[in-house]
């Protein structure tokens, strides 16, 4: 679609009236140059002689000459009675248009921060996941949830309060933190009132905020191993030393992490669906790390990323709910309740931290947009959260299922399928020798996005599988992209690849 946003109103002209040169020439040539740099793009429009020459206190006379000798040239055309445009011939230099920045040579940039140099490297491989089955994530909307959700911001738009156009407070809407606060106590048993609510763009963040609020370089963290990456690189790049504390049936090993590093400042945990094995942590796990942090004066951040879904078994409250001693940092997000592109999630903070990541939201990008909020506060207190929430845990029930049985009819042979109880994603693990790695790479090749599960490990023994998102596709494309999976899992094995040597792959992210 052509741009329709008028940069050309925008372009720094001016005129010196000292000049030797015309004034209708000084124009001429400042378009022109505009256009020769790519500054202005073809197709893009020319303000009116007239706005021009108010613009520039000029007479009009000046400025309809300078376009005529444009047009003349063929550097602009006129259209009618809609104005004049950068011709659609003019060629633009491609490698070099107007805002590129100068690149150093090679070797002359100066120094990056060590955090910086970890951010690169990250970022180099970095690929978002397409909207193809099983790209974990990627969350359904029936046609009541995009009503209801054009209803609200309809409402809000139209209205347009004055408070949508100052600055928030850092920890967020008043009336969205009261939503939150009330869903959390209700859904996840989390023990806080709206003062404990910081309300920030998704879970990554929160996870961000705590470790800049509550870690120093050199700083000793339990993460889980198998884990979650972004996590364990945010940890690196704040220089933090992690510690990989290995996890089981039960969760995190609480006494391997206490023989690891007992005085570790912090740990960091997925507990109510562990990523990416799917471990539910056990109560006496729960009680245990709880007591540890207590004793050592450690703080626990629990990821609760993706529990609202639950289909079978008794509901795992939050860690957070059984916390006495103000040690947990609880980590929340609607981005697999609601979508992700909504960039919304939540931390529920100790009373004595709400100072410190008010400060530390401030210090970064000081706060949540107030358009944004108000909608999603509306959203939940006319009760359409709750309603998603139920439908869609049919939606996602059904397409576990039908997930589970495509896999269980073309993989049992050669990998154990976890069903999860809860949560948008499934893990499976292989029993043969074979490289998740290699499979998720050809999986890619043919438009399906698995994530591998062995680079999630810091320490061996590592073990091969798939994590695969089943909340966003249809039933048709669920049975489809299981069977062309399977199939590529068979030719893997028939290969008879082995892990070791493989090349690093993106696709672990
Ligand atoms: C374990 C875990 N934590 C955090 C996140 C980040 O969520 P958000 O989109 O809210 O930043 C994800 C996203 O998939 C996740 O899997």
């Amino acid at each position: 679609m052509r741009s329709r946003a008028n940069w050309s109103e925008l372009l720094p002209l001016a005129v010196d009236p000292a000049s030797d040169r015309p004034i209708f020439q000084q124009i001429y040539l400042a378009l022109r140059s505009a256009v020769l740099s790519g500054a202005l793009k073809p197709g893009a429009k020319l303000p009116s002689s007239r706005q021009l020459a108010d613009r520039l206190s000029l007479s009009r006379t000046s400025v309809v000459a300078a376009y005529e000798q444009l047009l003349a040239e063929g550097y602009v055309t006129s259209r009618g009675g809609s104005g004049t445009f950068v011709s659609d011939e003019i060629q633009v230099p491609e490698a070099e248009p107007a805002g590129t920045p100068p690149r150093p040579a090679p070797g002359r940039r100066a120094r990056l921060s060590s955090a910086g140099a970890r951010y690169e490297i990250f970022g180099r491989d970095l690929s978002v996941g397409a909207a193809e089955p099983f790209t974990a994530g990627c969350c359904s909307v029936d046609a009541k949830t995009i009503n209801d959700w054009r209803r609200v911001t309809s409402q809000h738009t139209r209205v347009f309060e004055r408070s949508n156009l100052r600055y928030d407070q850092p920890e967020g809407d008043a009336a969205l933190r009261r939503e939150i606060a009330a869903y959390l106590r209700a859904a996840r048993a989390v023990q806080c009132d709206d003062a404990q609510v910081i309300v920030l763009s998704g879970a990554q963040q929160v996870i961000d905020l705590s470790i800049r609020t509550l870690l120093d370089p050199g700083d000793s963290v339990w993460i889980e191993d198998p884990g979650y990456i972004p996590t364990r690189e945010a940890l690196m790049a704040a220089g933090a030393r992690c510690v990989p504390v290995p996890v089981d049936a039960q969760g995190l090993d609480v006494a391997a992490g206490m023989a690891a590093a007992p005085g570790a400042r912090a740990a960091y945990i997925t507990p109510s669906h562990q990523f990416p094995t799917g471990a539910a942590m056990s109560m006496a796990r729960r009680q245990a790390l709880l007591a540890w942090a207590a004793r050592s004066r450690a703080w626990i951040i629990e990821d609760d990323y993706d529990s609202e879904f639950r289909y079978a078994g008794r509901p795992l409250a939050s860690l957070q709910g059984l916390d006495r001693n103000g040690t947990v940092i609880y980590v929340g997000t609607l981005s697999k309740v609601l979508f992700p592109g909504l960039r919304l999630g939540f931390a529920v903070v100790p009373p004595s931290l709400v100072d410190a990541f008010r400060g530390a939201r401030f210090l970064t990008d000081r706060s949540p947009p107030t358009l944004h909020q108000s909608i999603v506060a509306d959203f939940m207190q006319q009760g359409f959260l709750t309603s998603h929430i139920r439908r869609m845990r049919q939606r996602y029930r059904e397409a576990r299922d039908i997930l589970v049985s495509a896999l269980e009819r073309l993989l049992s042979d050669v990998a154990d399928i976890e069903v999860p109880e809860c949560g948008i994603q499934l893990v499976l693990h292989f029993r043969k020798p074979v490289s998740d790695v290699a499979i998720a790479d050809a999986a890619r090749a043919a438009g399906i996005i698995v994530k591998p599960v062995s680079p999630h490990y810091v320490r061996a023994p590592v073990r091969h599988g798939l994590v695969l998102g089943f909340s966003g596709f249809d039933n048709r494309q669920l049975r489809t992209a299981a069977g062309k999976l399977a199939a590529l899992v068979q030719a893997e094995l028939a290969h008879g690849k082995r892990t070791a040597g493989r090349p690093k792959s993106t696709a672990g992210r």
